[in-house]
C-alpha cells in the first residue's frame, strides 16, 4: 500500500519567525496523523530553525528547489542538496512550475537536480503538469510525458523508491480551479502507466504521486477518493495550519 504525502509548499512567503510559528502550530496540529506523511517545504531562509523545531515530530521539512552541482564550489547563490540535507532536510520539491516558467528551470537542470538529492540521500518531489494551452489541444498527456522523460532520465528502480511525483496543472494553480477529480484521476493514471513502463509494475504501484493545484480543505477527501492519487502538494493553503491540518487530516471527515 502507498503511504499518502500531504505536502505545503510556502514558495516564499513567511520571514523566519512566522514560518517557526506556523511549524509549531502544525506541529500539535497533525501529531496523530499516522495514516499520511506530513511535508512542509519553508523558504531557505527558515529551514535550518523549522527543521530543528520540529525534531522528534511527524512533520517532515522539504526544501523548495536545490542546485544541479554536487561538489561545493564557486556557484553564487546556489544551495546544494547535501546543505540541504545538512539543515535537516528530508525531501526537495523539483521542477516546480513556476521555476519552470520563470526561472529557467528545464527538464535537464530537473535531471541534475533530481539526481543531486538522490545522491545526498534525499528523497526528491518532483513537479511536472501542462499549461491551459496544452490541455486545449490536447497535448497534456505529451507534455507531461516529455517531463519525466527528461526529469527521470537515467534513474534505476532503487531510485525511483526515493521519487515522488506532483501533478501540478498550471492552469490550476493558485486560480481557484481545480482540475475535477475525474481529470486528475486521468493524468495520474496515465503518468502510474508511464513509470510501469519504464521501471516495471511493482515499482509503478509503489510510487506516490500528488496532486497539486487549488487542493483545499472542502475538494482534498474527493481528490483522495481517486485510485491513483497518493496524496497533495498544497500551496495557497498550506500557509495557515489550521487549513494545512485540515488536509491532513481528510480522513476524518
Ligand atoms: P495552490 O495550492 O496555491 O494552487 O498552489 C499549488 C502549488 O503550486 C503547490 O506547489
Amino acid at each position: 500500500m502507498r503511504k499518502p504525502v500531504i505536502a505545503g509548499n510556502w514558495k516564499m512567503y513567511k520571514l523566519h519567525d512566522e514560518a517557526v510559528k506556523t511549524a509549531l502550530e502544525l506541529r500539535s496540529l497533525v501529531a496523530n496523523a499516522n495514516h499520511c506523511e506530513v511535508v512542509i517545504a519553508p523558504v531557505f531562509t527558515a529551514l535550518k530553525t523549522v527543521c530543528d523545531r520540529l525534531e522528534g515530530s511527524n512533520v517532515r521539512v522539504s526544501a523548495q528547489d536545490c542546485a544541479t552541482e554536487t561538489e561545493q564550489g564557486a556557484h553564487t547563490g546556489e544551495v546544494s542538496a547535501e546543505m540541504l540535507n545538512d539543515a535537516g532536510c528530508s525531501h526537495i520539491i523539483i521542477g516546480h512550475s513556476e521555476r519552470r516558467q520563470f526561472y529557467g528551470e528545464t527538464d535537464r537542470s530537473v535531471n541534475l537536480k533530481t539526481r543531486a538529492c538522490l545522491k545526498s540521500g534525499l528523497t526528491a518531489i518532483v513537479c511536472v503538469g501542462e499549461m491551459l494551452p496544452d490541455r486545449e489541444s490536447g497535448n497534456a498527456e505529451k507534455v507531461v510525458k516529455e517531463q519525466l522523460e527528461g526529469g527521470l532520465d537515467g534513474l534505476t528502480v532503487s531510485d525511483m523508491e526515493r521519487i515522488i511525483i506532483a501533478y501540478e496543472p498550471v492552469w490550476a494553480i493558485g486560480t481557484g480551479k481545480t482540475a475535477t477529480p475525474g481529470q486528475a484521476q486521468e493524468m495520474h493514471g496515465f503518468i502510474r502507466s508511464f513509470i510501469a513502463e519504464k521501471h516495471g509494475k511493482e515499482t509503478a504501484d509503489q510510487t506516490r504521486i500528488l496532486y497539486g493545484g487549488s487542493v483545499k480543505p472542502e475538494n482534498i477527501g474527493e481528490l483522495m477518493d481517486q485510485t491513483d492519487i497518493d496524496g497533495a502538494l498544497v500551496g495557497g493553503a498550506s500557509l495557515s495550519a489550521e487549513s494545512f491540518s485540515k488536509i491532513v487530516n481528510y480522513n476524518l471527515g
